[in-house]
């Protein structure tokens, strides 16, 4: 059985002010009606060419009744609610979800996905999956590989063992390097011998949980005993504290994937953003003929290339003559700021981490 399991933490600075810790960017409308963990969730649940059973969701316990309210409201039963006592990234996140799942299912096959992505072609990705689980019957932990663009230091990059065909099968990967510095990301796009890693993986419960205990053996038994002493607390599964606590706060690309020898990508050609900033929110969103993106009571004249947006419900965003830039208004805060500088709201997060 194939089991979705989609991670639901992390606060996504960049697209401050809406992104905040308290009510992260997976759970707000960013691209079109839905939320991006709302879109995530159905992209996991009905599929023409799957069988998906009800995903299991992996989050903090201030997000779970958000969880469940969004997920109610998109009309999916959630299999299980799984609530990390505190976020220690995602090895130990994905280690749970695998103890658990196994133990209820010793023949598993996880998909593990991000609630804060989008992939536009629902039907492309899932049948990326179907390709992708040919190699996880072979023992494989199988990712999914984005043609780069540029020399983007916040990704995963993926060296391939041949070139990829053109119907997107599986490739065994010769490595995985987890987000190189600006040099090492120039040489491996100039190479063309890699994709970006989607952050999206398809295995085996059994074959991951043998992968961690090859190569972050540390995190077997406080994850492990996270999840055996694990109690349900209305509907939600809440992983033992003391345990989680001694468990390493890592990502599984650096505890797994850098390591690991059985890796494969999927080539996904067919769209795909984690909207890391502004501008990919503005790229994914449907511009008008001036490439202008409004949404609530925002209003342009004149402008050119820009996003324009108000989530307040006291404040009306006008802007005249703009080109490239971007304005979002909140209740309480407003940004204004060049497209070209969309990686930098995360400096506008720490120094106003710094003034309070
Ligand atoms: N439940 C839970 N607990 N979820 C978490 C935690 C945690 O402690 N930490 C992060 N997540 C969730 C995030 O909300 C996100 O949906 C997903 O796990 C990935 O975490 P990120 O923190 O966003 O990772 P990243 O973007 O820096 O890097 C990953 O994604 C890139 C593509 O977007 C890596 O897999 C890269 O290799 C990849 O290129
Ligand atoms: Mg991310």
């Amino acid at each position: 059985m194939l089991y979705p399991v989609i991670l639901c933490g992390g606060a996504g600075t960049r697209l401050w002010p809406l992104s905040r810790k308290s009510y992260p960017k997976q759970f707000v409308p960013l691209v079109g009606e839905e939320t991006l963990f709302q879109a995530s969730a159905k992209r996991l649940s009905t599929s023409a060419s799957l069988t998906f059973a009800p995903p299991v969701v992996i989050t903090g316990s201030d997000f779970r009744f958000i969880v469940t309210e969004q997920l109610a409201a998109a009309g999916i039963d959630p299999g299980a609610v799984l609530i990390e006592p505190e976020g220690r990234n995602t090895a130990p996140a994905v280690l749970a979800a695998a103890l658990y799942l196994h133990a209820k299912d010793p023949d598993a096959t996880l998909l593990v996905a991000p609630s804060d992505h989008v992939v536009p072609n629902t039907e492309a990705f899932h049948n990326a999956v179907s390709k992708g689980l040919s190699s996880v019957d072979a023992g494989k932990l199988v990712t999914f590989g984005i043609k780069p663009t540029h020399a983007e230091t916040a990704y995963g990059y993926l060296e391939l063992s041949a070139q990829p065909g053109t119907e997107g099968t599986p490739i065994d990967l010769k490595r995985f390097v987890e987000k190189p510095d600006a040099a090492r990301a120039d040489e491996m796009v100039t190479a063309g011998t890699f994709l970006w890693n989607a952050g999206i993986f398809l295995f085996k419960a059994t074959d991951i949980i043998a992968a961690f205990k090859t190569h972050a053996a540390d995190l077997i038994d406080p994850v492990g005993a996270a999840v055996t002493e694990a109690q349900s607390d209305l509907g939600f599964l809440r992983l033992a504290a003391d345990p989680w606590s001694q468990a390493q706060d890592i990502s599984i690309d650096y505890a797994v994937m850098e390591r690991a020898s059985n890796l494969a990508v999927v080539p996904f050609a067919d769209g795909w953003s984690d909207l890391g900033g502004w501008d990919a929110v503005w790229r994914e969103s449907t511009q008008d003929e001036n490439g202008v993106v409004t949404s609530g009571e925002a209003t342009a004249i004149e402008c050119s290339n820009s996003l324009l947006r108000s989530d307040s419900d006291r404040l009306e965003i006008v802007g005249i003559g703009l080109k490239n830039i971007m304005a979002i208004a909140m209740n309480d805060a407003v940004l204004v700021a060049d497209m070209s500088r969309a990686q930098d709201v995360k400096k506008a997060v720490d120094a106003l981490k710094r003034k309070s």
